[in-house]
């Protein structure tokens, strides 16, 4: 999608489309719209009387042939009442909202106007965010594509200058990055084996300037990464670790480096521990923590950050098979803890251990890991929340803080010192599930925290919130892209 800044008069702008949005409040037609609907002959304030526009969040009202505009139709969006307005979010989802129902109307050539509170840089950089991740279609499978798409976006009604195009740039790199990771994620699991993301993790490392190192399964047996060896063992596909770094231009000695951990199980048949059949086919997006930090990289090479960020993602299939791991089998990690296999479909935590403890020795002062980890965080938050853990509590906060930037809604979920109790194992250092009732998600994220040690970090459990079964006006069903800008506005304000 082409997108630049648009200095004419919004009113003579030649397009398929004029976009802009819509107050609910008593004087709806206030400022430009109070323009747009006297030329109009006062149409507009016709359509709220008659209760066709209401300006609730994300309805949509398109008029065509627009009096006074050179635009071929008026799109309005409603963005709900002023006091709940988040810019920030509500202009991504507005944006999103109108290409998606455009392009479904053929329209290629769109022209969005921003109203007189929504001016500054970071109102385009949404917008643009928007438009760029409502442009995601998941057509590669089909032979016949839909030919439908918006060719070009002007933004129109913003202050002019370097700040805009600069935080249209901005957009563009984090739009695109959502979208690289979301391919991954869609991809089924005979298309997307750890090899390949592998190879898809180098190719996008090597356009973006980013540093990369493909650990294969002798170099994987050599670091004695058995935790993550055993999930592996059940397939005829090798597993990989990719390790992706970004160093800034003038790396400080001893400051910090983030590590960003994501788990890559790009296929989760729970291994000898089977799951049912019923909705298994969704587990090819067990990879989406993996995929996550591969999109966050990608957003990190462009944007440049102040410190040094490593991404490590341990990939692997989980099956059963004649060389599977069993429940019962005793696994030694790379740390050294012995860990007690119960179920075999607990395997994230396995390869996440492995992961972590590897990313602290690559010089990782600091982690973040995301997992499509557990149901039980369903349960818990359902498709609403990211579960967020983490210590020490002040790490998380500050996590929590980008999250709140970003507008994604994650939810500090405890893990307190009880639950180390429940992964105590009878013959072994620990065990791979809880052993009391609930608190699945809590056990879970204790078992990485085994080998974190006193590291600080986050664990985002992505499970419920990675994909989205029921598609939103201004997302398409499928995957989300969820945490990728929070980590992003992490690492860039980490520095
Ligand atoms: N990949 C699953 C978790 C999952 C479930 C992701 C649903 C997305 C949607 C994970 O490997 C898993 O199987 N977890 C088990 C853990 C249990 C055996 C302790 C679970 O949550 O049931
Ligand atoms: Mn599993
Ligand atoms: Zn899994």
């Amino acid at each position: 999608m082409e997108i630049r800044v648009e200095t004419q008069p919004y009113a003579s702008i030649q397009a398929d489309a004029l976009v802009t949005y819509v107050f609910d409040k008593e004087d709806k037609f206030d400022g430009v719209l109070g323009e747009i609907d006297r030329a109009m002959d006062g149409h507009l304030r016709a359509l709220a009387e008659s209760g066709e526009l209401t300006a609730k969040s994300l309805e949509t009202v398109l008029v065509h042939f627009p009096a006074g505009l050179a635009a071929k139709r008026l799109l309005l969006v409603g963005a709900g009442k002023p006091e709940k307005f988040d810019a920030n979010v509500d202009l991504r989802r507005i944006a999103g909202t109108a290409a998606r129902s455009l392009k479904s109307r053929g329209a290629k050539k769109i022209t969005f106007l921003a109203r007189e509170g929504e001016r500054a840089p970071a109102a385009a950089q949404a917008v643009v965010e928007g438009l760029i991740a409502a442009d995601f279609e998941s057509d590669k499978y089909r032979s016949e594509k839909k030919d439908r798409a918006v060719e070009s976006a002007a933004l129109a009604g913003f202050e002019s200058g370097n700040d805009v195009a600069a935080a249209i740039d901005r957009g563009r790199v984090i739009g695109e990055s959502l979208n690289f990771a979301r391919d991954l994620i869609n991809e089924p699991s005979n298309k997307l084996t750890p090899r390949m993301l592998a190879t898809r993790a180098e190719a996008m490392a090597k356009e973006a300037g980013l540093g990369i190192e493909i650990l294969d399964e002798r170099k994987i047996a050599e670091l004695k990464m058995g935790a993550l060896i055993g999930v592996a063992q059940g397939s005829v596909e090798p597993p990989r670790v990719i390790v992706v770094r970004y160093t800034p231009a003038n790396p400080k000695p001893g400051a910090p480096v983030l590590g960003l951990v994501g788990k890559a199980v790009t296929f989760d048949t729970g291994g000898i521990s089977i799951k049912p059949a019923a909705n298994m086919e969704k587990m090819k997006y067990d990879m989406g923590g993996g995929a996550t930090m591969l999109g966050a990289m990608r957003a990190i090479a462009a944007l440049k950050p102040s410190v040094p960020v490593i991404a490590v993602i341990p990939a692997t299939e989980n099956m059963p098979g004649g060389r599977a791991q069993k429940p019962g089998d005793v696994q030694t990690a790379m740390s050294g803890k012995t860990i007690e296999v119960i179920n075999t479909d607990a395997e994230g935590r396995l390869i996440l251990a492995d992961a972590v403890f590897y990313a602290r020795k690559l010089g990782a002062t600091h982690l973040i890991d995301a997992a499509t980890l557990t149901g039980a965080i369903e349960v818990a938050l359902s498709n609403v929340h990211v579960g967020a853990f983490g210590t020490p509590r002040e790490y998380l906060d500050k996590f929590l803080e980008s999250a709140k930037a970003a507008g994604e809604k994650m939810w500090p979920v405890p893990i307190d010192d009880e639950y180390e109790e429940m992964i105590k194992s009878n013959i072994a250092d620990i065990r791979n599930t809880g052993s009391g009732k609930g608190g699945g998600a809590s056990t879970g994220a204790w078992f990485i925290k085994e080998f974190v040690d006193d590291t600080p970090w986050v664990h985002l459990d992505i499970a419920s919130t990675c994909w989205a079964d029921e598609g939103r006006p201004w997302l398409a069903k499928g995957p989300t892209g969820i945490a990728i800008r929070s980590i992003i506005d992490f690492a860039m304000k980490m520095a």
